[in-house]
């Protein structure tokens, strides 16, 4: 059997860093804390993404409070996706115990209790900074991906973009998007299959079905304006803290797709924005997202790919993003072998099916000569994790039992009234928080199809001669060519005798 001694130099030239680091906890032998054999995961290679795994109640989302709370103390700012609405503790100091200085003593790490700069974000009605983007930013490509479209509507979403963009039709919200889609095989029917092709009905009204579902999910509340600007998301506080953004999406579960909607457009958004930063020495944002199952069950083939290749690139813009689950097997393949730490909880075998999740998650881990992994995983206490991690060169660390360091914030959540005094202090609450109507795509057609309704009443009663000769004399301008259309005027009298119904 190894002695402490060795196990001790084996964890401390393991986790050796030259550069600034996180202390997660102690590394375990035989089930007991080796004091000061500190498990350490470098700031540089937290751009590498992370899964933090294991069964209800075995330690995850404290986990993620720690990892959280100490980025901040390095002036690293961290968005979490809190789908329960428990980690808004974050924001006051822990009230201390006897058995977290326990736990301290055995890792030979003072404790302290601390509070961080939080703020509170929303998806929904819920207080909070609003987050919302344009479907213009969305973009087309996006937008067939949630959509999950055909080739065919595809490029009709393709053209309504284009057609906006030649027109400066603002396409603000999803009902911007809409009334140009109906447009396009409606009123400006011939306009359309001038510039752009003829679009079928029946592929629009397809469209138009999916838009409507995804509508019933809460996205009309994220499409629109106010657009949040990501660097919002990486302020420092007035001490040199990074700022805890705590987006709280417990109303959110029963709607996977504007979940999946909103996270693909952060991370696009984020992507875009975010500088190249080559070989850093720490992050820019950590994203973490607790039962993140939830955006990868309910997300179709090419909503994968794209989530996988934004996790791909994103990494080189100092993003790193980790994912909260119960089982590994949640995650897709693509996603995992991307993830440089891993904190793997405890996992029960009651079933004949756990048992082989067991089998599988212990041999994705490093062979040990320390540990029998598949034994280790199913005897972890609270709070007690397998971890491994990448060192400054990017090569995996010695797998180790660790007995993890408790939060220096609160564990439980924040009352109704502490919660509200954050967001009435933010200023984020404000400056997301006013009502911005402007004339978009809506407004404007609604507009230019009023007009038409009128020139077309006008050729009406004119004499047969007149028109033709104003048909000839105005050649030159396409719009007056296609409002004076016999296809757009049977449109038009096709509307109007809907309308006089
Ligand atoms: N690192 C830790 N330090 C101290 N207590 C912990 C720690 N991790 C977990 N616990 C205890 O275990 C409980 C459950 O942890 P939690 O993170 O909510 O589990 P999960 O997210 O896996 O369901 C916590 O309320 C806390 O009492
Ligand atoms: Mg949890």
């Amino acid at each position: 059997m190894a002695t402490k001694e060795e196990f001790f130099e084996h964890i401390e030239s393991g986790y050796a860093t030259k550069g600034d680091f996180i202390v997660m906890g102690a590394a375990m032998l035989d089930g007991e804390a080796i004091t000061d054999a500190h498990v350490k995961v470098p700031l540089k290679t937290l751009n590498r993404h992370g899964l933090i795994a294991g069964a209800t109640g075995t330690g995850k989302t404290k986990t993620l409070q720690v990892l959280a709370e100490n980025l901040s103390d390095k002036g690293i700012p961290v968005l979490l996706m809190d789908l329960k609405g428990d980690l808004s503790g974050i924001a006051q100091p822990s009230p201390g115990h006897p058995k977290i200085d326990e736990r301290h003593a055995k890792i030979g790490l003072p404790f302290e209790a601390k509070a961080f700069p939080v703020e509170i974000l929303s998806l929904s009605e819920q207080d909070g900074v609003k987050l919302r983007a344009t479907v213009s930013e969305f973009g087309p490509v996006l937008l067939s991906r949630i959509l999950d479209l055909t080739e065919t509507q595809e490029g009709i979403v393709a053209v309504v973009f284009k057609y906006c963009d030649d027109n400066k039709l603002p396409l603000l919200d999803l009902k911007d998007f809409k009334k140009v889609l109906q447009y396009a095989t409606g009123t400006g029917k011939a306009e359309f299959t001038k510039h752009y092709g003829r679009i079928s009905t029946s592929s629009t009204g397809s469209i138009l079905r999916k838009i409507i579902e995804l509508e019933q999910q809460g996205a009309d509340l994220f499409f629109g304006e106010k657009s949040f600007d990501v660097d919002d998301l990486t302020r420092v506080d007035e001490n040199g803290k990074g700022y805890i953004n705590i987006l709280r999406l417990t109303d959110i579960q029963d709607r996977p797709k504007l979940f999946s909607t909103f996270m693909l457009s952060l991370l696009a958004e984020i992507y875009s924005t975010f500088p190249e930063q080559g070989d850093s020495d720490r992050p820019e944002l950590i994203l973490f997202i607790d039962e993140a199952h939830l955006i990868f069950n309910e997300a179709s083939k090419a909503l994968l790919d794209q989530i996988e290749s934004i996790v791909k690139l994103i990494r080189s813009k100092g993003i790193g993003l980790y994912f909260v689950t119960q089982n590994p097997a949640d995650v897709p393949n693509a996603v995992l072998s991307q993830l440089g730490l891993k904190v793997q909880h405890a996992l029960r075998a009651f079933t004949a099916r756990d048992r082989k999740a067991i089998k599988l998650t212990a041999e994705n881990y490093p062979i040990s000569e320390y540990y029998d992994t598949k034994e280790v995983l199913t005897s972890l206490g609270i709070g007690e994790a397998l971890v491994s991690a990448l060192d400054e060169k990017g090569r995996p660390t010695p797998l180790a039992a660790t007995l993890l360091r408790a939060p220096m914030s609160r564990m439980d959540v924040l009352t109704d009234s502490e919660l509200k005094s954050i967001i009435k202090r933010s200023d984020l609450v404000k400056k997301y928080g006013e009502v911005i109507d402007r004339e978009s795509a809506y407004e404007i057609l609604n507009e230019k199809i009023e007009k038409a309704e009128v020139e077309a009443e006008k050729e009406k009663a004119k004499p047969k001669t007149t028109s033709r000769r104003r048909s000839t004399s105005t050649r030159q301008n396409p719009v007056i060519k296609v409002l004076t259309s016999a296809t757009f005027i049977r449109g038009v009298l096709g509307v109007l005798k809907k309308v006089m119904r």
